[in-house]
């Protein structure tokens, strides 16, 4: 890694990721010489922690980025729209969570363990893809590598933090009105979260899909970089806090059977195999929160088709899923010296 000290910018510090992302900076000893917390106005003044220290919370303008090596941005797509590309003519690299980037071909759009020379062609923005699609790419890849995926079929159970502090804030207090015997309030979903199952994340688009089923179709293929993968998706709200759960059955060119996709997978980066039915043992989202790997389990072969393997991938979502890939690819771009 690279010996010099960056000054780096956190926009949407107040949120639940903008939170994790200052803690995977201190966990991970990211070389920066300065941290910025930037939010809105509603929220300058704040303190938040630091390495122990107390860092305020400053409104994001656009003079921000002035003398700013690196902006980690996780403060909703129009946030990202308008100050991404300041930040990127001020010679700041952005790191963006939000979607507004992801699909521009001009932005790599990065998980590291997967895509990381595509860092080479930046331009100042680099997207953070979906939190779904990163667990999902993660182990996806070293199948693809050996066995080409022809199609994808997904099925996810996504935890309320996906939507932010006020869903997880949603969620608690539905859970305790109604073991108040009170009506709850619906706020952020459009229905109650607490004991039910939301088929419906993200906006409807014309198609019917969801928004949020459109993003890992498109991004998948942009991640591996093979538009001929199908990918077909239904995303969930599961009242879960911390950790998405997704069901994946893939088909393969080449035949690979469940035993050699474990092998594969014990062997790859970020990924861990929890899969030993006998001993009840395979991944959920209460082992993953607060974990750093993509646990991977109930890989089976899947008899109905000639090359089908089904599996269960489990990752917390803010951290792998969004803090935590960010942090990697600015480890990454140091890596690679591609931070001027
Ligand atoms: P603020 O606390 O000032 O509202 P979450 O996804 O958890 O809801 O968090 C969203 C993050 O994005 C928060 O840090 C929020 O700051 C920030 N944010 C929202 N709108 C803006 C804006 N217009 N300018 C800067 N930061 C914003």
């Amino acid at each position: 890694m690279s010996s010099r000290e960056l000054v780096v910018g956190v926009v949407g510090a107040t949120g639940a990721v903008g939170r994790e992302m200052l803690k995977v900076l201190e966990q991970r000893n990211f070389p920066a010489k300065e941290v910025r917390a930037l939010a809105s106005k509603r929220s300058a003044g704040t303190l938040l922690e630091f390495k122990g220290k107390k860092i305020k919370v400053e409104e994001l303008v656009p003079d921000s980025f002035k003398g700013m090596d690196l902006a980690l941005f996780s403060a909703g797509g129009s946030v990202s729209k308008k100050f991404a590309p300041i930040a990127a003519k001020d010679g700041c690299i952005v790191v963006d969570n939000s979607s507004a980037w992801r699909m521009d071909p001009e932005v790599p759009l990065v998980v590291p363990e997967v895509n990381p020379k595509d860092l080479e062609k930046h331009k100042n923005i680099i997207a953070n893809p979906n939190c779904s699609t990163i667990q999902m790419v993660v182990p996806l890849k070293p199948i693809h590598d050996q066995a080409r995926i022809k199609r994808i079929v997904v099925s996810t159970y996504q935890a309320v933090s996906g939507t932010g502090h006020k869903a997880i804030e949603e969620l608690e207090k539905q859970v305790r009105a109604l073991f108040n015997m009170q009506d709850v309030e619906c706020n952020v979903y459009p229905y109650q979260i607490a004991f039910n199952c939301l088929p419906h994340i993200d906006v409807f688009l014309d198609n019917d899909y969801t928004k949020e089923e459109m993003k890992m179709v498109n991004e998948t293929k942009k991640i591996i970089g093979d538009n001929s993968i199908k990918v077909t998706a239904t995303t969930v709200r599961v009242p879960v806090f911390y950790g998405h759960s997704e069901s994946v059955n893939i088909e393969t060119e080449k035949k690979i059977t469940a035993k050699e996709v474990r092998a594969l997978l014990t062997q790859f980066p970020g990924v861990k195999v929890l899969d030993n039915p006998k001993e009840k043992i395979y991944p959920m989202p209460i082992f993953a929160a607060g974990e750093d790997d993509v646990f991977v389990g109930r890989i089976r072969d899947d008899d109905t088709i000639e090359n089908g393997i089904n599996m269960w991938i489990v990752a917390d979502n803010i951290r792998k899923g969004a803090a935590l890939n960010a942090v990697q690819i600015a480890e990454e771009l140091l890596k690679r010296e591609l931070i001027p």
